[in-house]
């Protein structure tokens, strides 16, 4: 992959952790611009990434190979505003928004754009991300967007833009889940008399291990939990419970709205 010029349209959240990856992954030779609203953000961007921040963003998008759209959906038509005039013919547009669909952006863009749709997570802050695309564009964009991509943990193509909002409601919203569960975990280690770091560490630790033991073993969710309940034991009483709460009916009916709200914002 040649050097790319990679502009992100917003340096929010979820922008800043493509950056990380980009930058962590050793990728030194991408050149990137960040184009940010906010002063404080622009000043914050460049002194920890070493990224060129600007205000305008058609600055930002003069020169870009590809161009990541990183602002909210409810800010995207404005942010797009006669942009596509001062973008290169041949520019990668990759799009993070959760919920807006290609057409919107081509109706936006105009419809020679080389869209791609990503749904990306916040651990590629760390390089752990998990991101899934869906683009109709040339194979050359979802090349390129891969690069940007694997360079912050793995990626998955999907090919009905339909499955995107199944994609946002697992992996896009799914680290919330599991923070959620962190938490509640780590207080009740509190109730149960454990000092607070001591508590937050075993919830912290526990679920980093979990999910090293889900992607490196090569066994499924089931099975590893299948492992670790001895009948009569500890953790068999604790999953009794959670099935007589009715916590996997709650998490699918959570993952569902998740997926609902992604067809909504489309
Ligand atoms: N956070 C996640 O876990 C996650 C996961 C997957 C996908 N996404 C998607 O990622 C996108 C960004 O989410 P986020 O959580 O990173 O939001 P965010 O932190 O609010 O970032 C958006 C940034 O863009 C700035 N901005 C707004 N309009 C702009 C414009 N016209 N030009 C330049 N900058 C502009 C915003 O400034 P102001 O604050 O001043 O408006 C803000 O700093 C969303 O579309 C979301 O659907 C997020």
């Amino acid at each position: 992959m040649q050097e790319l010029n990679i502009a992100f349209i917003g340096g929010g959240n979820m922008a800043e952790a493509l950056i990380a990856g980009v930058r962590g992954s050793g990728h030194q030779a991408s050149q990137i611009t960040v184009s940010e609203l906010k002063q404080a953000r622009r000043d914050y961007l460049s002194s920890e990434y070493g990224v060129n921040c600007v205000a305008s963003n058609t600055d930002a998008v003069q020169h870009a190979d590809v161009l990541i759209l990183g602002v909210k959906p409810q800010q995207m038509q404005a942010a797009l505003e006669g942009l596509s005039e001062h973008m290169k013919a041949d520019a990668s547009v990759i799009s993070i928004a959760a919920g807006l669909t290609t057409k919107s952006l081509h109706e936006w863009l105009g419809v020679s754009a080389n869209v791609v749709r990503v749904m990306p997570n916040t651990p590629a802050l760390l390089g752990a991300g998990m991101s899934v695309l869906f683009s109709n564009a040339d194979e050359m964009h979802k090349l390129r967007t891969e690069y940007v991509l694997n360079s912050c943990g793995e990626s998955l193509r999907v090919n009905e833009e339909q499955l995107m909002h199944a994609v946002t409601a697992v992996s896009g919203s799914g680290p919330a889940y599991l923070f959620l569960m962190a938490e509640v975990m780590q207080a009740t280690g509190e109730k149960l008399g454990l000092e607070s770091e001591v508590a937050a560490k075993l919830a912290a630790q526990t679920v980093f291990g979990a999910g090293k033991m889900l992607v490196e073993s090569g066994r499924s969710a089931e099975e590893l939990r299948h492992q670790v309940t001895s009948p009569g034991g500890t953790t068999q009483a604790a999953l009794d419970t959670m099935y007589d709460m009715g916590v996997p009916g709650a998490v699918r009916k959570a993952v569902v709205a998740a997926s609902k709200r992604s067809q909504e914002l489309s």
